[in-house]
């Protein structure tokens, strides 16, 4: 089978640059072999970044997204996730998922968003700086759990967080992510060992979650609208309802594509908004425009907002690359002939790095965003087909809730004046440190609306 042209040099240094810097690999991938090229990283993939191949790629039913595809992340969210399964099945598990996340159900979960990002921020204080995505790791989890599984902020509750935290910093450096791509790496000698302590604190998340599916079996409630309930009443073609580990690995599934990309996306705003002045205030200038308490769908369709939101996504995408596609009957993709067992990866990253597409790509522009449109094989931050992203409306929410709720009461710094590089964190692109704050004290415009409201 001949595959696209890539680089010569051995598959494990492709597959060390791959984890250990993946931007440079692909950056001089793309300089060399341009649209479409054979990357080694552990296998022949094929990866592309022309939105025409990820179109024809997409739309084509010549190829699947195979959940077999997806092993890496087995360890994180079990094997009866949403992510290891295809066809049929698959599309049964997206469809008794997507409800609590459909656009009209966010209206709910506004007000709830802006209070848990208000009571995060509101323990800062102005003598100790702060780790903006450890912050932001905070509301997110918070929002999942409460918002879309249901839970009350109770003991339980305040238990899982910092389990649930400290299970995913376990793959939080290119070396610790290491864990995921290479199996020998993969050896449970107890708390010797990272896998060991990653399985240890798998177990105590497992124990925490059966603990409240019992506890829903007990009490059932049939009015709650919330995923862990739906996934309780739901019963199979057979009348069967999912089983707890059925239950337990798609609330994982959740949780870790959920709660940790959005707090890196929302992270990442932070600091390019802080980081360049003349977007701060054309941003505070948007929010200051606003009455007091606005509505949080108000505040969802600020343009400037949602711009600098887009931005983010682009310019240092959470996901850098699709779930692999894999070709089933000989395709042509680009001008190249394709056979079938070929796996295909679009690189989000690459695409949102195209010079014909995003003039000084490099450069942070939310303006790119109000001065075009771009079709959704041009920019796809949450991927697209039958794999597209279920929580791209939550994210997309939190994002602008989150960001509006603390700026409009806080002014914050950078703590570090040189530019926070990118590095990876997973299978996901986190800035490295995590953007470090500072608090300066609350915005005038806030004391001000505070005493108007108090009729000082
Ligand atoms: C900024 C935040 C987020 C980004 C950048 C993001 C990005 C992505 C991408 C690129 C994919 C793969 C799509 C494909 O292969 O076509 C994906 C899949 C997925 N995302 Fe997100 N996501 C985010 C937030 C969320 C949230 C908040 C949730 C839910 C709480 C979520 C749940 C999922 C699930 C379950 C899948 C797998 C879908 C499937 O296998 O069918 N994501 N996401």
């Amino acid at each position: 089978m001949t595959l696209p042209d890539g680089p010569k040099s051995p598959r494990f240094v492709q597959l060390i640059q791959w984890i250990g810097d993946p931007m440079t690999y692909l950056d001089k991938c793309a300089k060399q072999y341009g649209d479409i090229f054979t990357a080694q990283i552990g296998r022949p993939v094929v990866i592309i970044n022309h939105p025409q191949a990820v179109q024809e790629m997409l739309n084509s039913n010549a190829l699947h997204a195979p959940g077999k595809a997806n092993h890496i992340l087995k360890p994180i969210v079990g094997e009866q996730s949403m992510v290891m399964f295809s066809g049929e099945r698959h599309k049964r598990s997206r469809q008794l998922l997507m409800p609590p996340f459909h656009g009209e159900r966010m209206r709910n979960y506004g007000k709830l968003i802006c209070d848990i990002a208000a009571d995060v921020a509101s323990k800062w204080s102005v003598d100790r700086p702060f780790v903006a995505r450890s912050a932001m790791q905070e509301v997110t989890m918070r929002v999942i759990l409460q918002a879309v599984f249901g839970m009350d902020d109770g003991p339980r509750l305040q238990q899982l967080r910092p389990v649930l935290a400290s299970f995913v910093d376990m793959t939080g450096s290119p070396l610790q992510s290491s864990m995921l791509f290479v199996k020998w790496l993969q050896q449970d000698w107890g708390s010797w060992s990272p896998w060991g302590r990653m399985k240890q604190q798998g177990r105590k998340i497992d124990d925490l979650i059966y603990a409240e599916i019992e506890e829903r079996r007990l009490q059932p409630d049939a009015n709650r609208t919330d995923i862990l309930s739906l996934m309780m009443a739901a019963r199979d073609e057979n009348g069967q309802p999912m089983t707890n580990e059925e239950l337990r690995d798609e609330l994982m599934t959740l949780l870790f594509a959920g709660h940790e990309s959005t707090a890196t996306a929302i992270a990442w705003a932070f600091y390019w908004i802080h980081h360049l002045p003349s977007v701060r205030q054309k941003l505070l200038q948007e929010l200051d425009s606003l009455g007091e308490n606005p509505d949080p769908m108000e505040i969802s369709r600020l343009p400037y907002l949602s711009a600098i939101c887009q931005e983010t996504l682009r310019i240092y995408p959470v996901a850098m690359q699709m779930f692999a596609r894999e070709v089933l009957r000989p395709v042509e993709l680009m001008g190249h002939q394709l056979e079938p067992g070929t796996v295909i990866f679009a690189s989000i990253y690459l695409t949102h790095r195209r010079e014909d597409l995003y003039p000084e790509p490099l450069q942070f522009k939310p303006e790119r965003f109000l001065e075009r449109q771009f079709s959704p094989y041009e920019y796809l931050p949450f991927g697209g087909g039958s794999r597209r992203c279920i929580g791209l409306a939550l994210a997309q929410l939190e994002m602008k809730l989150v960001l509006a709720t603390i700026l409009r009461d806080f002014d914050l710094v950078l703590a570090e004046k040189k530019p926070v590089q990118a590095k990876r964190r997973g299978v996901t692109l986190g800035p490295a440190g995590g953007v470090r704050m500072a608090l300066l004290g609350r915005r005038r415009s806030q004391q001000k609306r505070e005493s108007v409201a108090s009729g000082v």
